[in-house]
C-alpha cells in the first residue's frame, strides 16, 4: 500500500488530534489492524456549540486543518439519554466535567426508562474541500449505580445485549462493541480503499 498508511511512526503524515489518551489507545488498536499508522497530536481545540456532533466535529476539523495544513482526523462522542430528551448529547463533555456520572444518575433517580445511546463521529480532512465523516452508534442502557472504574461514562453505560458496563469490560471486550470502534472501522475501510 502507498501513501498515508505505509508511513510509519515519525514519518506518518496522518495526525489524530486529541487530548484524550484513552481515545488514542483505542484508535491505535483498531486502525493498527488495518495497517494505518497515525501520529498523535496532543492538543485541545475549540468546539462550537451546536446540536449535531457531525457539525461540531466538522467545524473543529476545519479549524485544525486551517492551522496545521496536514491530513488529520478527530473523534467526537456523545451520550444521548432518552429519558432526559437526549441530554447530555453534544454537551457530554461539559456535563461530565460538571455533574459527572453521579449527577446523571441523580437526574435519573426513580426513572425506569434507562435507554440511551453512545454516538461517535470521526472526521477526516485532507484539504479544505475534502472532509469525510464516519459515525458509530451503540444502543444501551444507563446503570442505576456506578459500576467499574474506567474513564468518562464507561461506569454507567451498558451496551445492548451485555450485562456489564463498558467499565466492567476488559479493553478488548469494550473494543468489540464500542461506538468508537464502529466509526473508526468505517474510516479504516474507506482509507484502505482510497489508497
Ligand atoms: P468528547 O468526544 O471527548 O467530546 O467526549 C464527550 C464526553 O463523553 C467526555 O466527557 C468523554 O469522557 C465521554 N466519552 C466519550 N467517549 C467515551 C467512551 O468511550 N467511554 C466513556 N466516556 C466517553
Amino acid at each position: 500500500m502507498t501513501g498515508l498508511v505505509t508511513c510509519r511512526n515519525s514519518r506518518s503524515r496522518l495526525l489524530f488530534v486529541t487530548s484524550n489518551m484513552n481515545k488514542v489507545l483505542e484508535a491505535k488498536s483498531i486502525l493498527g489492524k488495518f495497517g494505518i499508522v497515525f501520529k498523535h497530536l496532543n492538543l485541545k481545540y475549540p468546539e462550537i456549540q451546536a446540536e449535531s456532533l457531525r457539525v461540531i466535529a466538522s467545524e473543529s476539523a476545519r479549524y485544525l486543518y486551517e492551522r496545521l495544513s496536514n491530513p488529520l482526523f478527530i473523534e467526537d462522542s456523545g451520550l444521548f439519554i432518552d429519558a432526559l430528551g437526549g441530554f447530555p448529547g453534544p454537551y457530554s463533555s461539559y456535563t461530565y466535567k460538571t455533574i459527572g456520572n453521579n449527577g446523571i444518575l441523580k437526574l435519573m433517580e426513580g426513572t425506569s426508562r434507562r435507554s440511551a445511546r453512545f454516538e461517535s463521529v470521526v472526521v477526516y480532512i485532507d484539504s479544505p474541500k475534502s472532509i469525510h465523516i464516519f459515525t458509530g452508534v451503540v444502543k444501551g442502557t444507563i446503570s442505576s449505580t456506578i459500576r467499574g472504574q474506567k474513564w468518562g461514562f464507561d461506569p454507567i453505560f451498558i451496551p445492548e445485549g451485555k450485562s456489564q458496563t463498558y467499565a466492567e469490560m476488559g479493553f478488548d471486550e469494550k473494543q468489540m462493541v464500542s461506538h468508537r470502534r464502529i466509526a473508526l472501522e468505517k474510516f479504516a475501510f474507506w482509507m484502505v480503499k482510497k489508497l
